[in-house]
This record gives C-alpha cells, structure tokens and sequence, in this order.
C-alpha cells in the first residue's frame, strides 16, 4: 500500500475496524474509505456492489461483522449466518469484480474444532465438529475463508483471511449479554464498586478454563504485516501463543477495577473448552510480535471504558 492509495475498511465503528483505522492513519495513510452501518446495509448486494463501483478502493480490510458472545450467538443463530454470510459474500465478490489489489478477511480462532491440538495450528480446521454454541458462526466465517481460497485459485484473486484469537481493547462490546469474557468482566467488577460491603460478585463456571488474549492494537499491526507481506491462500492464526485461566483474568480485572468485595465461582454453569490458545509460528515469521502484555491492555481499556462508557 502505498500512502495515497485507497483503503476500504468495512466495519469502521468496530473494535477491529477502529484499531485498523487508527493504525492506518498511524502510519500517514490518509486515503481511508469506511461505509457506516447507519447508511449502509453490507448485507445488501446492491449497496455493496454501487459502493466499490463508486469509489474503486485499492485494498480492503474486512471486518465488518455480526459479533457476539456465548449468549448472543446460541440466542440468535439465524442472525449470525445470515448477516455474516451476507456481509462477506457481498464484499468479497464486489472487491473482486471492482478490481481491487488485495482483500484481508477476518476470521475467528471459533473456525477450529472444539476440541482441538493445543496450541491450535491453521491445518486443524474441519478436522473434528465445531463447538455446537456457537457452529453458525464459524460455518459462516469458514465459508468466507473458502470463498477467499476460491476466488484467489480461480480468478488470480488477492485475497487473505486471518484467524485473531479472542480479541480486546478500546471500543469493545463491554454488554453483559453480548459482549465477551474480558469487556464483561470488567463492566461487571466496575459496576459492583459502589455496593455495599457484602455484595458478591457471581462469575459464570469455574474459572478453570484456559483462554487467549490479544489486544486489538497487535491485532491491527498484525493485519498490516499480513497486508504487506502474507501472500498465500493458507490461513494465519494471530494470537498471543500465550493463554490465562479465566480465574487468573479475573483477578487482574479486580485488581486494576479496584473491587474490594468478594466473588465466587458459579460451577453449575458450563466452563466451555477446557483450554484454546493459537499456534502463532506463521504470523511470528513475518517478523510481528504482540507489544501490549495483558495487564497493560485490560488497565488501558480500563481507562477507555471509564471515559467512554460507564
Ligand atoms: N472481537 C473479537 O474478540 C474477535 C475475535 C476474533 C475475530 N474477530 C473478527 O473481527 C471482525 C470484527 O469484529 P469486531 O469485534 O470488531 O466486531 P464489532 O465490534 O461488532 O464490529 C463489527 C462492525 O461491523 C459493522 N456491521 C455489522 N453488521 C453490519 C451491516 N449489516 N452493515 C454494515 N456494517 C455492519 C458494525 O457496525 P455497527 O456497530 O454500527 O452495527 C461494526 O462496525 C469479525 O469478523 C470477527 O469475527 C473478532
């Protein structure tokens, strides 16, 4: 890319799609296309297809999405397939049709069976059934990743899909009921700082699972590496390599909110896979490694919530 080339990033008000547009204009790259939800609809053909006729971007970073947690996506199925499939399908094709030089789509550490190899390495996927909560989802990101490996083998198409693990930062979902582990907890403790002194904070299962962290700052510079430097129809994990125990974030998060009362484990609800962290050796030989250790990263989006949410 160069600095006045155009680059598309569909998802602008996201998580991903914030982190990518700052970091592009980190960079110097002024020439940044974005179609806000609140006027365009990317699960409509039409607007997509007059959208890349219009303005002929050169790159595009794809991360758009319909997005959510546990709850959310075994609550409304249908909407994760369909808008997902939708969203992709249609930009995908009109970025091939309208010339575009290389697309980056962004898929999820989810496409992997629910039980996996740990570290989970990319040639696991479809090797064993995926996570049922949430299978839509996935079916529908692994959908967009073949659709990249088959437009780059029949058309020459430009196309690369990477899988980030569980992502976090400035401008998350921090919802109870649709927002992820992390932003939840931190909303959760945050929101319990005022109660009185016998208050309890309840945490969903045990707290032993094992989980990935990566800040969506790494998560944006990882992508532009990819978009300089990935050429292959192989998919890429990008991911810390390093997991934590659900218990282990909570007590960070109680420590930088400040909650001074107690909480407890509610072992009757489900804990979900035992353990889930990437094998990042692909992305690791481009030279890009995560910059913001987890501590920093939760009391930095700490900040962000207070001034931005709570
Ligand atoms: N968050 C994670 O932990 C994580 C982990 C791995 C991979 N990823 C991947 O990264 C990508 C982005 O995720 P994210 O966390 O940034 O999600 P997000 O915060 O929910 O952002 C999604 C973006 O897509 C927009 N959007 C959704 N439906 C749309 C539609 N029909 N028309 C136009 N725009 C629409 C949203 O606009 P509105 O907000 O206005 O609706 C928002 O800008 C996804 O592909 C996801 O699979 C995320």
């Amino acid at each position: 890319m160069d600095s006045n080339s155009k680059i598309y990033v569909a998802g602008n008000t996201g998580l991903v799609g914030s982190a990518i547009i700052r970091m592009l204009k980190s960079k110097g790259y002024t020439n940044i296309l974005s179609t806000p939800h609140s006027n365009w609809d990317l699960r409509n053909q039409e607007d997509v297809n007059r959208f890349f006729r219009i303005n002929e971007p050169d790159y595009v970073f794809l991360a758009a999405a319909k997005v959510g947690g546990i709850g959310a996506n075994s609550e409304q199925p249908a909407d994760f397939i369909y808008d997902n499939l939708m969203i992709q399908t249609n930009i995908i094709d009109a970025a091939y049709r309208n010339g575009v030089k290389k697309l980056l789509f962004l898929g999820s550490s989810c496409i992997y069976p629910k039980l996996p190899q740990i570290p989970i390495t990319e040639d696991q996927l479809l090797t064993s059934p995926l996570e049922p909560s949430n299978d839509a989802y996935a079916i529908a990101k692994i959908a967009g990743v073949k659709m990249c490996q088959a437009y780059r083998k029949q058309y020459g198409f430009n196309a690369i899909s990477l899988m980030p693990t569980n992502l976090y930062g400035p401008g998350d979902n921090f919802d109870h009921n649709s927002g992820h582990v992390l932003p939840s907890l931190i909303a959760k403790f945050h929101g319990s700082l005022d109660k009185s002194e016998h208050w309890i904070v309840n945490l969903w299962g045990d707290g032993s699972p094992k989980r990935e962290f990566l800040h969506v700052d790494d998560l944006a510079e990882a992508a532009y590496t990819c978009m300089e430097r990935y050429e292959s129809e192989k998919i890429i994990n990008v991911g810390t390599g390093v997991d934590v125990t659900i218990k282990e974030l909570a007590k960070i998060i109680v420590d930088v909110t400040g909650y001074k009362n107690h909480y407890q484990w509610d072992a009757s609800k489900p804990n979900g896979t035992p353990r889930k962290v990437l094998n990042v050796d692909r992305i690791k030989s481009l030279d890009w490694q995560p910059k913001i250790s987890l501590r920093e990263g939760i009391e930095s989006t700490y900040e962000w919530y207070k001034e931005n949410v709570a």
